[in-house]
């Protein structure tokens, strides 16, 4: 399919249920809902849940957006919907629909990774972000340094070993009594403790590679804790998040700032919850200006998980729309590296 019709973007990978539309002229209408409030009590995202509540709300929030666009089911060209990586059954739950909804229309779906829609966002934006750049990925449960060459090719220059850059926040957080998610309220305690205070290790540092490791610092937190026991004040507190924060900081700025002297790519992308971070955006704004490249943040909605995103992935992967009605794919586990650039850039590739 290579027609204008909108597309419709669904996500359902994790706890945000989001629905979008995008046409030619970019997000034609957008609805989220967050289930922050529901996982909140566990401490952390509940599978089972997950997918019970997005089973309530897709629909619901699929009829308000075309409603917002002032469009009907029959007006759009194709059914985008995050086909992984993610919780698998979150995940079926908006693949399902994806996969109804085409055949009930006859329109095509198009099965969309989750973490190239994240890669791709910030060209909603800024239009003039072209390829190549580099993208720090940085979420619950992501740590990715990725070099986009083109769409549909990516490498993946770094991961994480264990834990991703958002769950070392949150377990840390949780650590110190704070509410999940625990990235903001951890970022803003540190606001009032000292960062030096506590020598955390800087995991991987010295590695030339650019792979991440995050729980070993979140085992000397532990152990800083467990050894002040019972003494541990408000100021304690608030010294060992500006601490643990300027370790986790050092670490994700200092890669990726290798990642652009390795790669000679100056254009550098930051997505994911863990982007809106104000301190990391601090420094790495420092770290730009003395190498001389340019960070792009998307705005913060499309930073976090969305169904704009989606809708954006699918137009550009329009053009590789499913013709097999009712086909449903979900995969938690799904590398970047897997994917292809769609047939029509393939072909322009050949010529
Ligand atoms: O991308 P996201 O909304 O959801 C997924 O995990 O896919 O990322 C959520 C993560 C959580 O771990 C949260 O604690 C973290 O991003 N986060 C932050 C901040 N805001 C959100 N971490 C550090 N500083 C923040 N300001
Ligand atoms: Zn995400």
């Amino acid at each position: 399919m290579s027609d204008d019709r909108p597309i419709l973007g669904i996500e359902t990978s994790c706890d945000e249920t989001g629905v979008a539309i995008c046409g030619p002229e970019g997000i034609l209408a957008e609805t989220l809902h967050s289930q922050v409030a529901l996982h909140a009590a566990h401490g952390g995202v509940v599978p089972e849940i997950a997918a019970r509540d997005h089973v309530a709300r897709l629909l619901p929030l699929t009829r308000q957006t075309l409603e917002s666009a002032g469009l009907a089911p029959q007006d759009l060209g194709a059914i985008a919907y995050t086909a992984g990586p993610g919780l698998v059954g979150a995940l079926m739950v908006g693949a399902n629909l994806a996969a109804g909804l085409g055949y009930g229309l006859g329109r095509p779906t198009l099965p969309i990774h989750h973490m190239e829609a994240h890669l791709l966002a910030p060209q909603l934006d800024t239009p003039d972000l072209q390829f190549p750049f580099l993208a720090l990925l940085v979420s619950g449960g992501h740590s990715l340094l990725v070099q986009a060459t083109s769409l549909g090719r990516y490498s993946v220059l770094g991961d994480t070993l264990d834990d991703a850059a958002g769950e070392a926040f949150d377990k840390v957080a949780r650590l110190l009594g704070l509410p999940y998610p625990g990235g903001p309220p951890l970022a803003r305690l540190a606001e009032s403790g000292d960062p030096e205070r506590f020598a955390f290790p800087r995991p991987m540092l010295r590695r030339k590679d650019l792979d991440f490791s995050f729980s070993g610092l979140k085992t000397a937190v532990s152990i800083c804790i467990d050894k002040l026991g019972a003494n541990l004040t408000d100021q304690d507190k608030a010294d060992i998040a500006a601490s643990f924060q300027a370790a986790i900081i050092e670490t994700l700025v200092t890669k990726s700032r290798a990642a652009v002297a390795q790669t000679g790519i100056d254009k550098f992308v930051i997505a994911g919850g863990v982007g809106a971070n104000t301190e990391l955006r601090r420094q790495l704004d420092d770290g730009a200006a003395a190498d001389g490249f340019s960070v792009y943040y998307p705005r913060p909605s499309l930073c976090t998980d969305n169904g704009a995103m989606i809708a954006f992935a699918g137009w550009c992967r329009r053009s590789q729309a499913s013709s097999e009605l009712g086909e449903t794919q979900a995969r938690p586990r799904w590398s970047l590296e897997d994917l292809a650039p769609p047939n029509d850039a393939m072909a322009a590739d050949r010529d």
